[in-house]
């Protein structure tokens, strides 16, 4: 892959020949998704080129989605992803739009706990001070590929032990008879910070989108005040429209 960099591309900067070369190497498969990419060290001496000209050409690569980078762990060649497309007119959970899709779900933990509420959550989950919250932070992977990060909070009230919850908070509602019948979405877009574009293996800044959710039980009562950010890159919200007043 990296022998030939120097006689191709006559003319075109370094960077760009070897960025060419590891793009034809993906799309004719040889390097597929998740493949490890060798180290720059090594990259460098196997193309006779400078390690910096090696970077150059991988950050470009991260940047446009080729690649990703992990931390401690080295770089990779970005798993394929298609989008995916989201109704916006149905209420489901996380697991079971992935899992309609064939997807494989998994989720790291970034937080479980019951707090004081805040301000915020107070307001949005009709709390009163005494009350509590139990927060359950975490990164949603779809076949390897981080997705979201969704931040719930849910009245102590409804689900007592964060902890108890297994792969699916609606699931853990639905066994406790709380189960949201209808909810308030709003969207808005964002650029990633770091430690958000870290989590979702991206570079940061790169786009977003802010979904809060606010769900209700069929008594009118708050169950769920949801923050996420999504990957903008994977994501299509699509909503029907009919004419109407
Ligand atoms: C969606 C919603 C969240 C909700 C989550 C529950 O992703 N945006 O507001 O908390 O689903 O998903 P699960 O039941 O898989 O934990």
């Amino acid at each position: 892959i990296f022998a030939h960099v120097k006689q191709s591309g006559a003319g075109a900067p370094l960077y760009l020949r070897l960025r060419k070369s590891i793009e034809d190497a993906v799309s004719r498969g040889a390097l597929l998704p998740g493949d490890a990419l060798p180290s720059e060290r090594d990259i460098a001496a196997s193309a006779d080129i400078s390690r910096v000209t090696v970077r150059k050409a991988i950050q470009d690569l991260v940047q446009h989605g080729v690649l990703v980078q992990r931390h401690g762990s080295g770089t990779f060649v970005a798993p394929r992803m298609e989008r995916v497309e989201q109704s916006l007119s149905r209420l489901t959970s996380f697991t079971e739009d992935m899992a309609r899709r064939g997807l494989d779900v998994r989720s790291v933990w970034l937080d479980r706990g019951v707090y004081a509420p805040s301000p915020e959550e107070m307001m949005a989950l009709g709390l009163s001070a005494e009350a509590m919250v139990s927060r359950v932070s975490r990164l949603r992977i779809a076949n390897d590929t981080p997705l979201a990060i969704e931040r719930a909070s849910i009245s102590a009230g409804f689900l007592p032990d964060p902890n108890a919850i297994g792969s699916s908070l609606y699931a853990a509602l639905e066994a406790r008879g709380c189960k949201p019948v209808r909810a308030v979405q709003r969207i808005s877009a964002t650029n990633l910070g770091e430690a958000d574009a870290e989590l979702l293996e991206v570079t940061p800044g790169s786009a977003g989108l802010n979904i809060e959710r606010i769900s209700y039980l069929p008594s009118g009562k708050v169950v769920e005040f949801t923050r996420s950010v999504y990957r903008g890159d994977a994501y299509d919200f699509v909503a029907e429209l009919r004419l109407g007043t």
